[in-house]
């Protein structure tokens, strides 16, 4: 059956370089199937609202994690670190501890920033915090993406630069090999 990958951005903004970058992901690796998770509606954390399936925001974004094969997540850094809108989707995916759709679930990472350091504060940040909750966070590879401004068409909302279109597309394909390597739940 065709793998089914969701995408997370960590940007609110429509005009995120990031969304744009995850928008760019399906045609440089059309064999799987894709679908964009959105965080945008979900409330702060409150343990208060966690009760059973939670509110309906909170549902829909358990159950697109739930279905898809693995997750990567995209987002910018903010203040040297993770942005607090992708914290609080992932606390939000990382309850009932034991039945977490996080946990057992393969993720990447991949960032983007006008700046030249290429997120590498805000993935370790990430990936702390996806190890928290137990997902398979692919080991080894990066995907630091520096200057996007100039690697991307606005308009086209399209990455372009072909050297960075490579490096990701290889990034993705190892990502999507390393969903078959990791141990299943059961
Ligand atoms: C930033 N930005 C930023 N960039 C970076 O490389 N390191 C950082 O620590 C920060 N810190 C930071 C804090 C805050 C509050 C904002 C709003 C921005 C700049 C950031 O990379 C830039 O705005 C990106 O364009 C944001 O990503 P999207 O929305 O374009 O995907």
């Amino acid at each position: 059956m065709t793998k089914k990958i969701g995408i997370i951005v960590g940007s609110l903004r429509e005009n995120s370089f990031n969304r744009m970058i995850a928008e760019t992901i399906p045609e440089l690796e059309p064999s799987v199937e894709y679908e964009l998770i959105s965080l945008a509606e979900l409330p702060l954390y409150n343990g208060d609202l966690d009760r059973g399936d939670g509110p309906e925001s909170v549902r829909l974004f358990r159950e697109a994690i739930k279905r898809a094969d693995g997750i990567i997540i995209v987002s910018p850094e903010y203040n040297s670190g993770i942005p607090g809108v992708l914290k609080n989707a992932l606390d939000w995916a990382s309850t009932p501890t034991k039945t977490a759709v996080l946990r057992r679930k393969p993720a990447g990472i991949v960032g983007a920033t006008p700046g030249v350091k290429g997120t590498i504060l805000s993935q370790q940040q990430i990936r702390q915090t996806l190890e928290a909750t137990q997902a398979y966070v692919l080991p080894f590879q990066k995907m630091y993406i520096s200057q996007v401004m100039d690697k991307v068409d606005a308009q086209r909302r399209i990455l372009t630069d072909e050297t960075t279109r490579s490096y990701l597309q290889r990034y993705v394909q190892q990502f999507i090999h390393w969903i078959d390597q990791v141990p299943s739940l059961d």
